[in-house]
């Protein structure tokens, strides 16, 4: 069977932190992940990672959807694929893809196209190349007339060698049963003290085995991150591919100022978005919808004809025609209804919103399920904690709940009922009653101007006037 060893060993010192370089994210997700992604994509379901700085951030990571293999001291590239050697054992038959867990673009067609090159060519390695206008720091593919001789790292190359700019992403197909022989034989004699991976190419072809390059025609293959720079350049670049693909299914973009949209996301066509709009993980957005300015959406669903402005929601769906915004926080578990408005500063967690109900201003509605067609007045408030639990509010269709009204929960509001401004209700309602609780309002004629007339009397006494 054809299987791959990802390679997941470094540190990343520039970065100046304690996780392993292909932990770190690009757009949301490590680059481990995308290596991981392409390799499922081209039909690799066996895999094996080798870790080595921070191995259980990687292992945690994984949890059993992979082997792991240990490398405990860095001592190059060859010497990680040796770590993998027990894992190849398992199935010697087929062709093993090697990649770096630190170089995320490699993409399945390319793993795919290559490995034909490979079985055509009957090669025991074939390595995948670029070609790109800044060859530094990588190693260089020497060609010969019928074929490639080897691959020369930066450090060890001439002048001459240098000038070459077909690269080495740093993938390669290998016939299993031949790698297990090549990394025997490969040493640490070069300026690095390392052992290469890519020295088998060299002894493979001394052996009289066949070798070959497959030349991506996407150069992205090969990049990678050494710093924070590096890894900003990388998001930048997996930003604007993501914000195309938008494009081209129909998403309207006047500027993709801070839009930053996660590879699971999909929105339907006519939608546009404003600056400042960030949508992560399993997000849908449906058709003719505007989202921004300033939205954050995660893992949440959203119907067609919904506008959003300045609302942050999670793990909640969005049904069709709603508005919502600006300034709206929308917590895990909601379900707003078709139809609904929900204006300024208003909080919603955990509750069901029915269709067409209006919640316009200052409210918070936290494990309430409200019926259709409600009002929710302004500063409206479900008192749904009680400092020991967390109780549900009820509000039936139709319900028209005054403005400053309390529900101390659990309490339930009947349908086409009415609350009056400033109402705490304690008990449930019926349907079709009014709940008022005021206080008898007091009216004290001219007091403020006693007032002032005894303040005035006491500084005269003082001298302070
Ligand atoms: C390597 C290649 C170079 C290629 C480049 C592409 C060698 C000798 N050189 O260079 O030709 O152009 O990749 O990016 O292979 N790793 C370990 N353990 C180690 C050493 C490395 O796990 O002991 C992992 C790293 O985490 C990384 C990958 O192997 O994911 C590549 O290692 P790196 O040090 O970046 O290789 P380069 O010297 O850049
Ligand atoms: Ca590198």
């Amino acid at each position: 069977m054809n299987q791959a060893v990802i390679l997941a060993g470094g540190q990343g010192k520039r970065m100046h932190a304690p996780i392993p370089k292909p932990m770190f994210r690009v757009l949301g997700e490590p680059m481990l992940e995308w290596v991981l992604g392409a390799c499922e994509a081209a039909g690799l379901p066996r895999i094996c990672v080798v870790t080595g700085y921070e191995a259980k951030q990687i292992e945690d990571y994984l949890g059993d959807r992979c082997a792991t293999a240990y490398q405990a001291e860095r001592l190059g590239t060859g010497h990680a694929v040796m770590q993998a050697i027990p894992f190849l054992e398992e199935d010697t038959d087929g062709s093993t893809l090697v990649l770096c867990g630190d170089a995320p673009f490699i993409d399945s067609e390319t793993i795919q196209e290559a490995l034909k090159l490979h079985i055509a060519g009957e090669n025991a390695v074939t390595v995948i190349t670029a070609k790109v206008a800044e060859p530094f720091g990588y190693g260089r593919i020497l060609r010969t007339e019928n074929g490639i001789s080897g691959i020369v790292e930066e450090k060890d190359a001439t002048d001459v060698q240098r000038q070459i700019r077909e690269i080495n992403s740093g993938c390669y197909w290998f016939r299993t049963a031949d790698l297990i022989t090549l990394l025997g034989r490969i040493t640490n004699e070069n300026n690095q003290h390392e052992y290469y991976l890519t020295d088998t190419i060299a002894i493979a072809l001394e052996s009289g085995l066949r070798a070959g390059a497959y030349c991506s025609d996407n150069p992205n293959v090969v990049l990678g991150a050494n710093d924070r720079q590096g890894l900003l350049r990388l998001n930048e670049a997996a930003r604007m591919a993501e914000l195309r693909r938008h494009m081209a299914n129909g998403v309207g973009l006047v500027c993709t100022d801070g839009i930053i949209i996660e590879r699971g996301v999909e929105i339907g066509a006519g939608t546009e978005i404003l600056p400042g709009t960030i949508m992560r993980g399993k997000t849908t957005v449906g058709e003719n919808c505007t989202v921004g300015p300033n939205c954050l959406l995660e893992n949440t669903t959203v119907g067609d004809n919904v506008q959003l402005n300045t609302v942050q929601a999670y793990d909640s769906v969005i049904d069709s025609g709603v508005t919502v915004g600006p300034f709206v926080h929308i917590r895990p578990g909601s379900h707003i209804h078709s139809g609904v408005h929900i204006g300024d500063f208003v909080e919603i967690k955990n509750s069901e919103i029915g269709e067409g109900t209006a919640i316009a201003h200052l409210a918070y509605i936290g494990d309430s399920d409200v019926g259709r067609r409600v009002n929710i007045g302004c500063g409206t408030v479900t008192v749904n904690f009680d400092g020991v639990k967390k109780s549900r509010c009820t509000i039936g269709d139709h319900a028209f709940v005054g403005c400053n009204t309390n529900l101390i929960a659990p309490v339930s509001l009947g349908k086409d009922c009415y609350t009056a401004a400033g109402t705490t209700v304690t008990t449930d309602i019926p349907d079709y009653a009014l709940a008022i609780d005021r206080g008898v309002l007091q009216i004290k004629e001219g007091y403020s101007l006693r007032k002032y007339a005894k303040k005035k009397a006491a500084s005269e006494e003082d001298g302070t006037v």
